[in-house]
Order: C-alpha cells, then sequence, then structure tokens
C-alpha cells in the first residue's frame, strides 16, 4: 500500500500527480486554512506533509501524530516548524533552499526600487486623477546609484541581492550573526562586514534578508529605527517578526527614517491596518519568490524531500540530520 500524505494548501496540479505516482494523496485544492485542530485530523494515519508556512508544527500537533515521518515544507524559511520538536519525535523536516535565491534577490531590487523612487505612490496618485501639470519637486525621492546599501543577514540571498549592486556602483555593508569569508564578501560586490549599529547609522538602504527565530525577534525595532537615517529606507523580505510593525509606523509617521518596502508582516495576512494610511510604504503580500518557474521550482523540491524521505533515502534538504543518523 502507498504511504498516506496531506497535502496541506493548494498546489500546482502536475505536483499532486507527480505526489499521487508515489502516495495516497489527500490534497485541499479549495484551499482551505486549516485550525490546529483541523490539521490534527486531517493528518491521523499520514505518515508525509506537504506544507507551506502557513501550517505550524509543534510537539502538541507532532505528539498526536505517532506515525508521521516526514514534513516537507514548500519555502526556504521554516520558523512554523519546531525542528527539535520534529527531532524528539524522529519525524524528518526540510525546506527548500537555493532554487529561490536569485527570483527573492529579484524582487528585494524591485521592492527597494518601488520604495525608494515612490513608484507605488505616484502611481497611486496618478490614477487618483492628481496630475494636471510637472513639478520640479514631484515625488522626490533617494537615489540608489552610488548609495550604501545594508544588508542584515548575509546568507544566499543576501549574498546574491547584494552581488546586483555592482550595477549600481554602490558600497554594501552587512551584518550577520557570523562573518563572511573573503570569496563570499569579493562575491558580494566586496561586502564589509559591520556591526548593527555601524550598519544602521550608515546604509541608505537597509535589506533585511535574516530567518526569523527568537533570536531576530524585533531586530528592527524603535531605537533601530531611530539610530537609521531620516532619508533611508527599509525593506524587509524576511519574515514579519523580524521587524516591529508599530514601532515602524510610528516611524514612518513621524518620518524618522524616509520609507519602507515591506514583502512580510507580524501577524499576516492580518497586517497592521495603520500602513494603509501612509504613503511612505510599499506593501506587497509575500510574493518574493513569486515567478512562475521559482515557485514550481519550489513546488518540485518539496515533493522531491517528501519522496525521498518515504522511500527510506536522505532527503536531499534534511533539516534535522540527527533523525536521519538514528535511523542508524
Ligand atoms: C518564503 O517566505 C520562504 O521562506 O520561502
Amino acid at each position: 500500500m502507498k504511504p498516506a500524505i496531506l497535502v496541506t494548501r493548494a498546489v500546482f496540479p502536475e505536483i499532486l500527480q507527480l505526489l499521487a505516482q508515489h502516495f495516497e494523496v489527500e490534497s485541499n485544492q479549495d484551499d482551505v486554512i486549516f485550525s490546529p485542530q483541523e490539521l490534527a485530523a486531517k493528518l491521523q494515519g499520514k505518515q508525509g506533509v506537504f506544507t507551506t508556512a502557513s501550517a505550524r508544527f509543534n510537539s502538541d500537533l507532532l505528539r498526536q501524530l505517532p506515525e508521521l515521518k516526514m514534513i516537507a515544507q514548500m519555502a526556504v524559511g521554516y520558523d512554523n516548524i519546531d525542528v527539535a520538536a520534529c527531532s524528539a519525535h524522529a519525524v524528518m523536516a526540510s525546506n527548500t533552499p537555493d532554487v529561490l535565491n536569485e527570483t527573492t534577490a529579484d524582487f528585494g531590487w524591485a521592492l527597494l526600487m518601488a520604495t525608494a523612487r515612490r513608484i507605488t505612490e505616484s502611481e497611486h496618485w496618478l490614477r487618483a486623477g492628481h496630475w494636471h501639470k510637472w513639478s520640479y519637486n514631484g515625488f522626490l525621492g533617494a537615489d540608489i546609484h552610488g548609495s550604501t546599501l545594508g544588508v542584515i543577514g548575509m546568507g544566499r540571498i543576501g549574498q546574491a541581492i547584494a552581488r546586483r549592486s555592482m550595477g549600481f556602483n554602490m558600497r554594501v555593508i552587512y551584518h550577520n550573526r557570523s562573518r563572511l569569508n573573503a570569496e563570499q564578501e569579493a562575491y558580494a560586490n566586496n561586502a564589509s562586514y559591520v556591526s548593527k549599529e555601524d550598519l544602521l547609522r550608515s546604509a541608505d538602504h537597509v535589506v533585511l534578508v535574516l530567518p526569523y527565530s527568537t533570536a531576530s525577534h524585533h531586530t528592527i525595532g524603535a531605537a533601530e529605527l531611530a539610530a537609521m537615517k531620516p532619508t533611508a529606507t527599509l525593506v524587509n523580505l524576511a519574515r514579519g517578526g523580524i521587524v516591529d510593525d508599530a514601532a515602524l509606523i510610528a516611524a514612518l509617521r513621524a518620518k524618522t527614517i524616509a520609507a519602507a518596502g515591506l514583502d512580510v508582516f507580524e501577524n499576516e495576512p492580518k497586517f497592521h491596518p495603520d500602513f494603509l494610511g501612509l504613503n511612505n510604504v510599499v506593501l506587497t503580500p509575500h510574493i518574493a519568490s513569486a515567478s512562475e518557474a521559482t515557485r514550481r521550482a519550489m513546488a518540485g523540491c518539496a515533493a522531491a524531500n517528501l519522496i525521498a524521505a518515504l522511500s527510506g533515502q536522505r532527503p536531499p534538504n534534511l533539516l534535522n540530520q540527527d533523525v536521519w543518523k538514528s535511523k542508524g
């Protein structure tokens, strides 16, 4: 008999067809968001789950699922999965690194440009019928070229963002849990490692690409926003919770920074409604990896991890190697 799996959210039909060659698949093409209780009920008797970051996997859930062997997440970030709890319950977990690096870096630039050069704000103004004459000081923004880019979280996506700054003749500074090696720094447009304080003080544009954890919660709060230049832009591509959104709203209102571009929010999709009343923020619905090719690649990667795990092979993107080792 084929192992039973749950696909927690709607996904490309060909991915369901691929999974059906290997598994008894319970899918959710109506894209219902399951409550924790519904998720626990749906996962009864399932050996695997193909999930997105919208479902939470913690010990409360895992202890109700003795048959579960593998959680394959279609995302690079996995703060919704308690990996230590997975290991404690001998459940493997995987993510989808690398396939989205370049697409996410492209989007980081789109958001930075739109924010610094006030693209969405001016478009809304135009659409609202306000454009009657050109003016010398209409929608003045901040230059990208020749400016200083500060990247907080210099992993693979951060490096891909930094590398793109070569074409804009920018200086790159970064802060990270650990310093990159010389080759990585050279690749990332000769990025210089600095303290978070120096980065916030010196950067014209700050881009956040670090993973969310309790340690990175509110990496940017009121004090950090106050340390930034009043002309600076802030871009959050990482996760809600890295920025204290209430503090950011206050800073954008008081113009202690110039503008922000946000693809992720605290409590998304129910983000703070006060963002909607601000002109100096560009808001996108968590779409940094959303190119056709990359979302397909992410889904294929998650499926490959699930298929490997449930056929006795090591999943290529296994997050908890300890579970694999303990299988002997
Ligand atoms: C998207 O946010 C991801 O983590 O892949």
